[in-house]
């Protein structure tokens, strides 16, 4: 049930919305059914055969113009060409969904500075470039503007094994909330999503490659017992990038089953204890 699409036909009509990292993963599932909804889309990633394939294959399913542009996002220039590319093409645009990254799973004292650097620039200084870049943009040409950031949630709590991540995506969730504030009286909104585990190719083969997955299931984690589906992450992108979600700024959503707070609490570990012991436990009390 939970698999099926949420908003009304044609919610994302003619919106134009930039996703980076559009290519693969998440970023192209909340593509697609952006699209479905009638949204024409520029994706943006270093790999441009990557972002053609996913393009075409989309404007076959939904019939919506899909348009693949090469850019770096740690490289403004390039972030701004992607811009002009962008509304040459289409005339303005509505929204940017900030989803590209890079992770590496590591202890942090065996990364060099360089590893360090690549995560941090991605995920921190891409989002930076690109909300940055479009701000101008929409201020210059008095349009409003969106901005949606997708986080984590050790964007909250931070996370061994993948500082430079949780470092970048902490910096990207106070920039949500900076932009927000800022920038509402333009008339541009800035939201975040701290998704939990959505399986992609991209995250599963770098942070739980086969040796990881000898020690660690990601699914015990889970307090629903399952990991997040596409559709679900994408029937929230959509409601966040249309209209229905006018009146929310400086907002971050966990979709994640409950994972981190199930992780956090103090006494959730009890649920490790049968029933008997329960049972033991009432009896010993006298009850
Ligand atoms: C440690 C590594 C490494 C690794 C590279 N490096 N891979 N260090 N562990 N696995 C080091 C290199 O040695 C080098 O440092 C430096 O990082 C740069 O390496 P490059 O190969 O030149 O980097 P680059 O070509 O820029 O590619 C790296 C990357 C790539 C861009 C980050 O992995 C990528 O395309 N990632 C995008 C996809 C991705 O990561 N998706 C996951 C997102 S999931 P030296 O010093 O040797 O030169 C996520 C949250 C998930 O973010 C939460 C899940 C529950
Ligand atoms: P993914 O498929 O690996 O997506 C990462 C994307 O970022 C790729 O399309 C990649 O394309 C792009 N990218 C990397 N470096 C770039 C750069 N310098 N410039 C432009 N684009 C770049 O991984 P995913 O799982 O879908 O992740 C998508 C987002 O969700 C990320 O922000 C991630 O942190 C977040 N997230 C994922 C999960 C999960 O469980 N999957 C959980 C929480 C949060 P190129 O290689 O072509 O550049």
């Amino acid at each position: 049930m939970y698999k099926e699409p949420m908003l009304k036909e044609g919610a994302l009509k003619d919106k134009v919305i930039i996703i980076t990292g559009g290519g693969t993963g998440l970023g192209k599932s909340m593509g697609t059914y952006c699209s479905q909804l009638g949204a024409k889309l520029v994706l943006t990633s270093r790999k441009l055969e990557v972002l053609q394939k996913t393009a075409a294959e989309m404007e076959q399913e939904t019939g919506n113009k899909v348009m693949a542009v090469a850019c770096d996002v740690r490289k403004y220039e390039e972030v701004e060409a992607m811009l002009k590319k962008s509304t040459d093409e289409f005339g303005k645009v509505d929204a940017l969904l900030n989803n590209a990254a890079g992770n590496f799973v590591m202890p942090t004292e065996r990364l060099s500075h360089k590893a360090f650097d690549v995560v941090v620039d991605i995920v921190l200084k891409g989002t930076y470039n690109c909300s940055l870049a479009l701000g101008k943009y929409w201020i210059e040409n008095k349009l409003p503007g969106n901005i949606l950031n997708i986080v984590t949630t050790y964007a909250f709590t931070g996370s061994g094994y993948v500082a430079p991540s949780a470092a970048a995506k902490g910096g990207v969730l106070a920039l949500t909330r900076s932009l927000a504030a800022e920038w509402a009286r333009k008339q541009i909104r800035c939201n975040a999503i701290a998704p939990g585990p959505f399986p992609t190719e991209g995250a599963w083969s770098r942070l739980f490659p086969p040796v990881v997955q000898q020690y660690v299931d990601p699914m015990k984690r889970l307090p629903l017992g399952r990991y997040g589906d596409h559709q679900e992450l994408a029937n929230l992108a959509a409601y966040m990038l249309s209209e229905y979600s006018a009146y929310m700024n400086g907002e971050v959503v966990v979709l994640d089953g409950g994972e981190w707070l199930h992780g956090a609490g103090q006494f959730t570990g009890l649920e490790n204890i049968p029933d008997e012991l329960w049972d033991m436990w009432e009896k010993m009390r006298g009850r």
